[in-house]
């Protein structure tokens, strides 16, 4: 694993202003492709890959290995565990979570404002609700998750899903809009990038 300085691509851009007071921060390794904007205020930790025309807002915090696709937003006011997995195109707003070893398919839309430009008082009162995905979740492409929605440590969201309510740990969450449904046996493994085998013990918990 590298100690170097994470390599910016010639083409993108550290430090756009508007996010934050502080320049952002990344840990070693990695890589930040063409394309990719960052504003300040960001943390990252080491060997964060992000792929072209990215975007990532002030107030975002990165774990370690994370991977962000091509063309996926990550608005800000957001935190993103270790060894997380974002393909691309996907929309990730303020004020949610994601934990450690989550996979997020391609085209995913994450949401935080349940009644866009209605209601505005308790908007005003109660803020951007973001969606929380714990640790171990996968979630298949396409996939659309309403505000305030908890996904739970290990579940899988089937593509296409539309996530309008909290799932325990450990379901299969599934249709349009989803099913609850217990985690079928073969789906129970923990997630394993084939890239995180020599990062992350065979029995090595999420943290
Ligand atoms: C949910 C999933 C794991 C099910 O896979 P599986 O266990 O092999 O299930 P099967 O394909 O045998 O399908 C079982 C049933 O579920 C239905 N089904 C499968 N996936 C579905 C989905 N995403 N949404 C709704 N129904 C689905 C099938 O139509 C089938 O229904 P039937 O029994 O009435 O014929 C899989 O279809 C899926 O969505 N994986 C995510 C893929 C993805 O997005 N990857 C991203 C990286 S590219």
């Amino acid at each position: 694993m590298s100690d170097a300085p994470i390599e910016i691509q010639e083409g993108a851009i550290v430090d756009q202003p508007g996010g934050g007071p502080e320049p952002s921060r990344f840990g070693p390794g990695g890589v930040l492709r063409r394309g990719t904007i960052v504003y300040t205020g960001v943390t990252a930790g080491r060997n964060l890959q992000t792929g072209h025309h990215v975007t990532i807002r002030g107030g975002a915090v990165i774990g370690d290995h994370v991977v962000i696709g091509t063309n996926t937003v990550l608005d800000g006011l957001l935190t993103i565990g270790d060894f997380v997995k974002i393909e691309t195109g996907c929309y990730l707003p303020t004020h949610m979570s994601v934990g450690n070893r989550v996979f997020i398919g391609p085209c995913v839309t994450f949401t935080n404002d349940r009644y866009p430009l209605k209601m505005r008082d308790a908007y005003l009162r109660d803020g951007p609700q973001g969606a929380h995905v714990e640790d171990l979740v996968t979630i298949g492409g396409g996939c659309t998750i309403c505000p305030g929605v908890r996904i739970g440590r290990g579940s899988f969201v089937a593509a296409g899903a539309i996530v309008t309510r909290d799932a325990p740990p450990m379901s299969l969450v599934i249709g349009a809009p989803a099913r609850i449904e217990p985690l079928p046996d073969r789906l129970r493994e923990d997630n394993m990038a084939l890239s995180w085998r020599d990062l992350i013990p065979a029995d090595g918990d999420a943290q």
